[in-house]
């Protein structure tokens, strides 16, 4: 979700305001993903990076996380959606934490929709937390396969993404779901985050629709297969 900063600025004000307007449209996009059908979105929200932002900036986000959770688990619970919070967590504040297993909690057994923010988040550090976690379990393992490291990472209850968006202009993955991306499709535009609506999102969707996804096979090998599907 990247451009609140820039959205602000060019209305002359604080960058602070595009991140409370960033929230805004956090709940549009929800709420566009229900009515899509879709059944999991994840979103990035503060990097392992982000720390390197000034004090009062990364204060300010933390209070917006502390703000949503509170005005929204509710909403999200009584529409059916589950909220993960994913990420080194240990960084924040005991509150915090504590809110978050709270709504983890109380949503885990909705089903319509599953809304990952990644907090503190680098796909770099999920890889090796994964890494640490299975060597934990099994403390011989020399030789392991894939199937063996993916249970222990962060999103090991989610399906790999089929799309990834990227707004604000830049053109990166910038330490994401590293692991779990290889085969997405990717989707970027200029678009600000908090410009981000319901109808940029069926632009994005069906961006996504025209592609082909091969996974490593043929074009021929892959109409032959959605023909027998079909
Ligand atoms: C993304 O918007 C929001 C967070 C990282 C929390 P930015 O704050 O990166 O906005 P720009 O890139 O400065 O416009
Ligand atoms: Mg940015």
């Amino acid at each position: 979700m990247d451009g609140n900063g820039r959205w602000a600025t060019k209305r002359f004000l604080p960058r602070v305001a595009g991140h409370v307007k960033g929230v805004d449209a956090v709940h549009g996009i929800v709420e566009a993903c229900v009515a899509r059908g879709v059944e999991y979105l994840t979103l990035f929200a503060f990097s392992s990076e982000n720390w390197r932002r000034p004090a009062d900036e990364v204060s300010l986000l933390m209070r917006l996380f502390v703000t949503a959770l509170e005005r929204e688990v509710a909403k999200m619970h009584a529409n059916g959606i589950r909220l993960k919070v994913v990420g080194d967590l240990t960084r924040f504040d005991a509150k915090l934490q504590q809110m978050i297993a709270d709504a983890e909690r109380r949503t885990a057994n909705n089903a319509r929709l599953t809304v990952t923010i990644c907090a503190n988040y680098g796909g770099r550090w999920d890889i090796m937390q994964a890494v640490g976690k299975m060597v934990a379990a099994y403390p011989q393992i020399c030789d392991f396969s894939e199937d063996q490291l993916a249970p222990y990472l962060a999103m090991a209850y989610a399906p790999e993404p089929d799309l990834f968006i990227r707004t604000g202009g830049e053109e990166r993955i910038s330490n994401f779901l590293l692991w779990q991306l290889a085969y997405a499709e990717l989707y970027f535009t200029d678009t600000y985050w908090p410009d981000f609506d319901a109808a940029a999102l069926d632009v994005a969707i069906s961006s996504y629709q025209q592609r082909e996804r091969r996974f490593g096979r043929t074009s021929a090998q892959v109409s032959v297969e959605q023909k027998k599907a079909s």
